[in-house]
């Protein structure tokens, strides 16, 4: 599809590998959006450098400088409005946010979640993965809704767990696998494949009916 780039913004709190990721693949020509800014909430997160390298303006809007959630999420907003982002994209960025920012944002935010939803919403995926003794691990890319962790899954890759992994062991395979899979879907939002449209996800004009899976071979199916 040929299209004009999508106005992207990226909203990170730290090391910022996929942030990066999405920077690489823009460089490359295989990524559809128009990277409009990064912001952190951490002024110190190791991403905005990556940011400040590519050239895409950067800005932090750190939480202790808040009374409160609301405060920081409506100056959060703002920076985010004066980017006017068509999709906003949250790349480990480790913040609840509340109804009415993601209603906001509803429809065209995005979030990628360290497990394979709808198992383990929130935090320690790796290490519930591991108690559970699942063999499947994983990563989603879903739209993000007021509840956490629990809006609809777009994408997700799998990934087998080995003997012997532990929680550090599973991130960090995991994490080449996730890079893959945000760009990947990213790209299907900048392209229109994938819509919103009244609580549900459309591609190529479709109902989704299940996931996608990103596959060995770099397909989505
Ligand atoms: C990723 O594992 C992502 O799933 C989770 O936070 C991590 C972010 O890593 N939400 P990075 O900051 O992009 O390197």
């Amino acid at each position: 599809m040929n299209r004009r780039p999508l106005p992207t913004a990226v909203l990170i709190s730290g090391r910022g590998s996929n942030l990066k990721a999405l920077i690489d693949a823009h460089d490359r020509g295989e990524l559809a959006a128009d990277l409009r800014g990064v912001i952190s909430n951490r002024p110190r997160a190791a991403g905005l450098e990556f940011a400040r390298a590519a050239g895409v303006p950067d800005f932090v809007v750190d939480h202790h400088a808040y009374p409160d959630r609301a405060a920081h999420e409506a100056a959060v907003a703002a920076a985010l409005d004066r980017l006017a982002p068509e999709l906003v994209v949250l790349a480990g960025y480790m913040r609840v946010l509340t109804a009415p920012f993601v209603e906001r944002y509803l429809g065209r935010m995005i979030n990628l979640h360290p497990s394979l939803l709808p198992r383990y919403p929130g935090l320690q995926t790796h290490a519930r993965v591991l108690e559970a003794g699942d063999e499947w691990h994983g990563s989603s890319v879903h739209f993000v809704t007021p509840d956490l962790d629990a809006g609809p899954v777009l994408a997700q890759v799998r990934m087998r767990v080995q003997p012997g992994d532990d929680a550090g062991g599973l991130a960090a395979r995991l994490l080449p696998l996730e890079h893959r899979l945000l760009v990947g879907a990213v790209e299907l939002f900048c392209t229109g494949r994938v819509q919103w449209r009244n609580g549900r996800v459309l591609l190529d004009g479709q109902p989704l009916q299940r996931p996608l899976i990103l596959e060995d071979d770099g397909s989505m199916r």
